[in-house]
This record gives structure tokens, sequence and C-alpha cells, in this order.
């Protein structure tokens, strides 16, 4: 799917071909470097400069691949949205996160005045941060945890019908991670959304998505229902995956035995 053009052209991710309905939600999951980035990153025409994408690439309908960049930023917003891993690369660390939360509001659903400042606090409060000082803020004066809300908001803001999300909370301690996790999949079930759910972790992966697709070295290995991978999986890989899994877990339940589950 991404590639460098020629002569020096070497396929960093091949062969990578899924389909995601309305409403679906699937995974990907694969170690560092294994090309899922790149591959949602080509979704939405949003790969560097140096790189292309051939094949084809379906947006609602609109082919992406060779698409003028103007008429794909329109498909962006009310289409489909993305949260990256580090909210500060995302977020304008100039501008308060009320305009940052505005922007969207205004440009894709024509929002201006009162209405345009209780669309903020709404979207604020569906994220669960306090609305006034959160709007009146910098990015930088937010935890870690708050800016990955601030980003899933912009994010929802244009209420898009996909949402992509590339390892959101892999830079988020565990019990934060536990919080965003569960306010972007409550959001996600409410509004019907479809969703891409990145990340090299199979216990969150599985937690999120109905459907997985695992990637080794930029091709898909393997991809099905989350219990069938988790139960059979078909590809070493794969199994590889699942058996640290589980060894995580049993490490986990050794060195806290039952607590916090069923003794
Ligand atoms: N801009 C780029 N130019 C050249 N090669 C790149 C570029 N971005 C990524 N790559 C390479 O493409 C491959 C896939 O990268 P990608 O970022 O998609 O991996 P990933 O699965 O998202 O990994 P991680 O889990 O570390 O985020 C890697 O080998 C990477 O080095
Ligand atoms: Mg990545």
């Amino acid at each position: 799917m991404a590639s460098i053009p020629p002569p020096l052209a070497r396929a960093l991710v091949r062969d990578v071909s899924f389909t995601l309905d309305a409403g679906d939600r699937v995974g990907i999951i694969g170690e560092s470097g294994s090309g899922k980035s790149l591959t949602s990153l080509a979704a939405l025409d949003l790969l560097p400069d140096t790189l292309t994408a051939s094949g084809s690439v379906r947006l609602d309908g609109h082919e992406i691949v060779g698409r003028p960049d103007a008429a794909l930023r329109s498909l962006r917003g009310p289409v489909a949205e993305i949260v990256f891993q580090e909210p500060l690369t995302a977020l304008d660390p100039l501008m308060r996160v009320g305009r940052q939360i505005a922007e969207p509001l205004r440009r894709h659903l024509g929002l201006r005045g009162a209405g345009l400042r209780e669309a903020v606090a709404r979207a604020l409060a569906e994220v669960a941060l306090p609305d006034e000082r959160v709007a009146r803020s910098f990015p930088f004066e937010l935890s870690g945890g708050q800016r990955q809300r601030v980003a899933i908001a912009i994010a929802l803001a244009a209420q898009p019908r996909l949402l992509i999300a590339d390892e959101p909370t892999t830079a988020l301690d565990v019990t934060v991670q536990d919080g965003v996790l569960g306010l972007m999949e409550r959001l996600v079930r409410e509004r019907g959304m479809a969703l891409l759910f990145i990340s090299h972790d199979l216990a969150v992966v599985s937690r999120m998505v109905e459907r997985i697709v695992v990637m080794q070295g930029g091709a898909v290995v393997e991809e099905g229902p989350v219990m069938r991978i988790v139960r059979e999986p078909q590809h070493p890989y794969t199994t590889s995956l699942v058996e640290s899994a589980r060894a995580l877990d049993a490490a986990l339940d050794a060195v806290a035995p039952g607590e916090g589950g069923p003794s």
C-alpha cells in the first residue's frame, strides 16, 4: 500500500486489504514497525510526502488514492478522524483548548456564537472534562490523560462515522489508560461509529473491537473475529502474541493473587 517512488521503490506495507462497514469495530495489531500506522495514514491520505500509496482506498464510497487534496479534506471531519498516540503532536500548543474544539464545529457543522459555545461545553462534558477551566487552558497545562480526552473531543466534534485511533493510550499510565479506553468505547457505541483501533497490545485491542487484523513485516498475516483469533490463532506470529498476553496475565495473577478478581 505505501511505497517510496522509484528508483528507491521498496514497499513498506504490501497487500493490505480489509473493509470496515458502518459501525464495525476492527483492530490492527502487530509489532513495532509492522506497518500499522502507515496503513491507517494511507487510509486517510495522510502519508508523509516521501511515501505514496498505490492500489485502492475507498472512504465512504470515494476513491482516495490519487485524489486531489482539497476534495479529501472535505471527507475528513464528517467522514473520518484520527486520534494519535501522543496528543501533543496533534494539538496546537499555542491555541487554547476551547478554540481547538470549536474549529471543527464551526468548519463542518457551521456553528457560531452561543450555539458554538454550548457545543464546545457539550463536547468537553462528553469526554468528562470540567469544561470552564479546560476550555481556557493551553495543552501543556493539562495532564496526558486530559490531553487525550481533548484530542478525542476534537476528533468527534464533526461527528465522523469512522474514528481511527492509533495507539491512543500507549503514552498513558495504566489507570489513566483504562479511563480513556472506557470513554472511547462508550462514545463509539453510543454513536454507532465505526472504529479502527491500532495497538501492539492484544488485551487492549480485544476489549475495543470485534474483529482483528494481524500485521507482521508490512503484511497482513491473519484476520478474524476476536474470539477466534484468541482461541485458535492460525499464524505462528499470532500464536506468539496470544501466548505472551497469557504469560503476562499469569505473571500478574502470581504477583497479586485474587486481587480485583474472583479467587
Ligand atoms: N516516513 C517514512 N519514511 C520511510 N520509512 C518509514 C516512514 N514511516 C515509517 N517507515 C517505515 O515503515 C515501516 C512501518 O512503519 P509504521 O509506522 O507503520 O509501523 P507501526 O506498526 O505503526 O509501528 P509502531 O508500533 O512502532 O507504531 C517501518 O519499517 C518504518 O521504519
Ligand atoms: Mg505506529
